[in-house]
């Protein structure tokens, strides 16, 4: 599929997982559910709601079971969460999240660091996984952390990426989300990353899942567009960011991607002051601002 400006361009708002899984503060369950309920009036197509992790690991979102329970489901959004195995999977599925995202990454020390598994186990762990979201007939998202490059070993290969990709689409995921974790990434990144794709994945079949940590997500976002990229992980604010990433800084910020898609005619249907009325909740519980371009000039 080439660009075309009226194309739809398809948002899941990470904001309350990314978001504050790497905040110093931790939001009590009721600030949080009020954060979805408020990103539930945006517009964007999926909210990744929080994950079924082990607490020790994110204690930010220890609260995971609850937030799901409270929260105020639209029939027009899907509620998703991250799980890592199996044991959190028996949790998402008591939540009723109506999607799941496994997560791996194309660099081993990032996979031990993050998930104290290598590669090849963390696609053990996925198995059972995957099976008890297919007898539930529920979406499978599969995140490949690090494809640009990793904050422990440097630069990673296209062909890596794509090596696991296929792997991950053999396990049965029906989603392949392409993080770029620590912000490194330029748009030729981004034209090399889906070259390396190319005969496996059209873009428009990814996500792709941008930190800015160095400015260059907004960029690397109008690349992938013009290579017909339609699915956009973002954060309202631009909040966000790993443990286990150490200075990667938070998604792209939601209003940002929204600013630039809508003002060039793409398709993205989201209303901009419910998303800074959300941003400016989570600015005000976790007492900080917000990087945020768009949401600092117009909505704080
Ligand atoms: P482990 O410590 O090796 O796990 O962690 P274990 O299986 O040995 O179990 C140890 C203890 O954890 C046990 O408790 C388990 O019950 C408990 P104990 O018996 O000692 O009391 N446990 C759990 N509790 C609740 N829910 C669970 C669960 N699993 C085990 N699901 C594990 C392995 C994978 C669990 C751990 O490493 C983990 O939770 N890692 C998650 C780290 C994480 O969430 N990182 C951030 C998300 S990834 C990201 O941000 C990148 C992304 O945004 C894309 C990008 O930007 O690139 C997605
Ligand atoms: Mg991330």
């Amino acid at each position: 599929m080439s660009d075309s400006p009226s194309r739809k361009i398809r948002i899941t708002e990470v904001g309350p997982r990314d978001g504050l899984q790497n905040e110093a503060k931790i939001l009590s369950a009721t600030d949080k559910i009020k954060l979805v309920d408020l990103l539930s009036a945006c517009g964007v197509g999926e909210i990744e709601v929080s994950s079924f992790v082990s607490p020790r690991w994110i204690p930010q979102l220890d609260d995971a079971d609850e937030v799901f329970a409270g929260i105020t489901r639209n029939k027009n959004v899907i509620y998703s969460a991250l799980v890592p195995n199996e044991q959190g999977m028996e949790r998402a599925l008591a939540a009723k999240a109506e999607k799941i995202s496994v997560f791996t990454a194309a660099s081993e020390t990032f996979s031990q660091k993050n998930t104290n598994a290598s590669i090849q186990e963390t696609l053990s762990r996925f198995k059972p996984v995957i099976k008890l979201a297919k007898q539930s007939n529920l979406p499978v998202r599969a995140y490949i952390s690090c494809v640009v490059a990793c904050p422990y070993e440097g630069p990673i290969a296209p062909s890596t990426v794509r090596a696991l990709a296929s792997k991950l689409l053999d396990l049965g995921a029906d989603e392949i989300d392409l993080g770029e974790t620590i912000g490194v990434a330029v748009p030729t990144d981004i034209q090399a990353l889906y070259e390396g794709l190319a005969d496996l994945l059209e873009p428009y079949e990814t996500t792709l899942h941008l930190h800015d940590t160095r400015g260059t997500a907004l960029a690397c976002a109008l690349a992938a567009l013009q290579l017909g990229v339609a699915n956009f992980d973002t954060s309202c604010g631009g909040i966000g960011g790993c443990p286990y990433a150490p200075n990667s800084a938070g998604n792209l910020a939601t209003e940002d991607l929204v600013y630039m898609c809508s003002n060039m005619g793409y398709q993205i249907n989201i209303d901009m002051n419910a998303l800074f009325a959300a941003s400016r909740h989570v600015a005000a519980a976790l007492d900080r601002s917000l990087p945020g371009r768009v949401f600092n000039a117009n909505g704080a």
